[in-house]
């Protein structure tokens, strides 16, 4: 079996150093909040370039976190894509805000900034700009719009640590940057872990209380706030990774090299990348009409590629109720009934690649 993502191979790479974080963390014996996170919060803003790191429970609570220490509540509206996974919404949601949706690009899948306008009302106090797949939005035009409507901009950088914009990382363009380290990430924990970074010290100490019941002081609640903190462990694994991350996503990129080699003249669109931006391919999403016959025949050879996502959010049971007749989503609905994501990751054997390939040229023929 070819897998889609392997967390499993990226433990064995680098097993020795977890195994000993994680047994050094088990023999100190504390647990939560403790030096390992104060320390990967540290190396982790600092490679995403900001001043402030806080470790959180998941990429969800980041996102929910960030929104709360924005004071986004329950009249405001916060603006996002529908071409994305559902915690970017059920975020926005735990808010009490409405999520309210834009469309995508057709080539990068990111936040369609010359739709923007037409969504930004009175009660607009947020955008969401989500880096799907790995690769930037394009920031600048959603910053300057941002700006001159007094509108937060979070960053969802759940699928793209390390991708860079115009030679910067993601996470530090907006307000705040929001982090996911589910196992498949391309900086993935051995459970969930998530972290919220920002230059701005004054939404860092709130985002600080709020994961820990709004205490300023041990039991006295300055606000109300939740429990969502990092790990120790995690934290300590994710200290272990870090290190490797630049060389894991040149991996992932040299891959994408070989697919983009490998596929190319068949009647298959690859993934573009935006000129000033670097993508660090967490997936290798292509795009056919003939996408299910393509998903099913892999499957029957045994190759795990996945569809990311299968129906936009505007369209399932929990969110329809959003959707406003005004606005179209036509490049959402379009990616979600053609992409596929085919297997990438650091450890994936070059000749399991061609055999993917293989088999995609075998059908398409
Ligand atoms: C784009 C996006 N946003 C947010 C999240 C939420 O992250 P988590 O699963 O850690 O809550 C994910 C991960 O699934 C994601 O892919």
């Amino acid at each position: 079996m070819i897998l889609c993502s392997n967390p499993k191979a990226q433990y064995y790479s680098y097993k020795d150093e977890i195994d000993k974080a994680v047994l050094n963390v088990l023999d100190k014996g504390w647990y939560v909040l403790g030096d390992e996170v104060s320390a990967f919060e540290k190396e982790f803003s600092s490679f995403v370039g900001v001043s402030f790191g806080i470790g959180v429970g998941s990429g969800t609570a980041a996102l929910h976190l960030a929104l709360a220490a924005c004071d986004i509540g329950p009249t405001d509206q916060v603006i996002t894509v529908s071409h994305t996974a559902s915690a970017t919404v059920s975020a926005i949601e735990l808010t009490g805000a409405k999520p309210v949706f834009v469309d995508i690009e057709k080539n990068y899948y990111g936040l369609d900034a010359s739709k923007l306008e037409s969504v930004i009302n009175s009660k607009t106090k947020a955008i969401i700009p989500v880096h799907i797949y790995g690769q930037p939005v394009d920031l600048d035009p959603i910053l300057e719009i941002a700006r001159r409507n007094n509108i937060k901009v979070i960053e969802d950088c759940a699928q793209a640590h390390g991708a860079l914009y115009k030679g910067k990382p993601v996470g530090s363009f907006g307000d705040m940057g929001c982090f996911s380290f589910y196992p498949t990430k391309n900086l993935g924990a051995i459970g969930d872990g998530g972290i919220v970074v920002t230059n701005n010290e004054e939404l860092s100490e709130k985002a600080k209380l709020l994961r820990q019941y709004g205490w300023e002081k041990r039991y006295i609640s300055s606000f109300s706030g939740w429990n969502t903190r990092l790990d120790e462990v995690q934290a300590a694994v994710l200290r272990v990774k870090l290190r490797y991350l630049d060389a894991d996503n040149k991996k992932r990129a040299e891959l994408a090299k070989m697919y983009d080699q490998e596929l190319s003249g068949i009647d298959l669109s690859l993934p573009l990348t935006r000129p000033n931006s670097t993508h660090v391919y967490h997936l290798y999403v292509v795009r056919s009409k003939q996408r299910d016959r393509i998903l099913k025949f892999l499957g029957d050879r045994e190759i795990r590629a996945l569809v990311h996502y299968p129906v936009p959010l505007h369209l399932q049971p929990a969110y329809k109720k959003l959707v406003s007749n005004n606005t179209s989503l036509r490049e959402s609905e379009l990616a979600a009934e053609e992409v596929l994501s085919l297997p990438i990751y650091p450890e994936l054997e070059q000749s399991d690649l061609r055999l993917v390939c293989d088999a995609i040229k075998e059908i398409l023929q």
